[in-house]
């Protein structure tokens, strides 16, 4: 009894300011940091990054977005063909870096010109577009829906016409765990380990799939594009380059072309 009591009592006695990252151990702090901040690249994993910011799993959130996007469709299908312009440029999946000359296409809630819900397909005709660019988007899709959308894309490029793809590079970060060069202590500090930090490229932020250059030119390739190149950031047969600032440090790029 007397056990049972001295327990409660600590038990009870344990006040939720103790749950600081100061009394936990450094595997729990990061993994409640962790948690709590999905979208979040910040490299402050102290106390006051534990602010509790988004009750969704981006994946959930994309879902229940998607879904609302889904409703709207009908309309969206008349504003996509009021977009069609010459040349016509589409930005898919562009959150909030919008670019100015594209148009620019994301869930329903974003910054977008046009919602729409990219398992649909695209709301297009065939032969209507000359560039297609979409940046971190494809390891937000299953694999299984990774060459379907990318016939997509080859579908609504005219002959001739470019896809540039750029994906966050897991050959970064494995390349970086076995032989470290800095890449991840500069990009991602403050991890308890390193492969927690490549663990977070793989798993957060709603990835669904894993890339590096030379996956992504396979899937390009087999996709139906010719000429597939990987690319540095900057490196485009785009003018301008459309890439982010934002994503230089962690993406590799491919692009490739729609045959005759
Ligand atoms: C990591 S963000 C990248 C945003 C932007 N391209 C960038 O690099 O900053 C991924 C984007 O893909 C969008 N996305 C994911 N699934 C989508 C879908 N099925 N249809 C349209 N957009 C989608 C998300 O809403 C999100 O804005």
């Amino acid at each position: 009894m007397l056990l049972m009591a001295a327990h409660l009592v600590g038990h009870e006695a344990r006040s939720p300011a103790r749950d600081t990252i100061e009394a936990l151990g450094e595997f729990e702090a990061y993994v409640r940091a962790l948690h709590r901040s999905h979208y979040s690249l910040s490299t402050d994993l102290t106390a006051t990054n534990l602010g509790f910011k988004d009750s969704f799993s981006p994946s959930l959130r994309e879902g229940i977005q998607g879904a609302a996007t889904r409703l709207i469709a009908p309309w969206s299908r008349l504003r996509a063909r009021s977009l069609v312009k010459d040349p016509l440029r589409l930005h898919l999946g562009s959150g909030l870096s919008r670019r100015e000359g594209w148009v620019n296409i994301d869930l329903l809630g974003l910054p977008t010109d046009l919602a729409w819900d990219l398992r649909m397909g695209l709301p297009f005709r065939d032969s209507q577009a000359e560039a297609i660019f979409h940046e971190h988007l494809l390891e937000h899709l299953p694999l299984v829906a990774v060459l379907p959308f990318l016939r997509e894309c080859l579908r609504v490029l005219h002959v001739g016409g470019v896809l540039r793809v750029g994906v966050p590079d897991a050959g970064l970060y494995i390349r970086d765990y076995v032989e470290p060069s800095g890449f991840i202590a500069s990009f991602r500090p403050g991890r308890p380990t390193p492969l927690l930090a490549l663990a977070e490229a793989a798993y957060c932020y709603g990835h669904l799939s894993l890339w590096d250059g030379s996956t992504l030119c396979l899937a390009l390739t087999e996709a139906g594009f010719e000429h597939v190149t990987e690319r540095a950031f900057g490196e485009s047969s785009i003018s301008p380059a459309p890439d982010g600032p934002n994503r230089r440090m962690e993406s590799v790029y491919a692009e490739g072309i729609k045959p005759g």
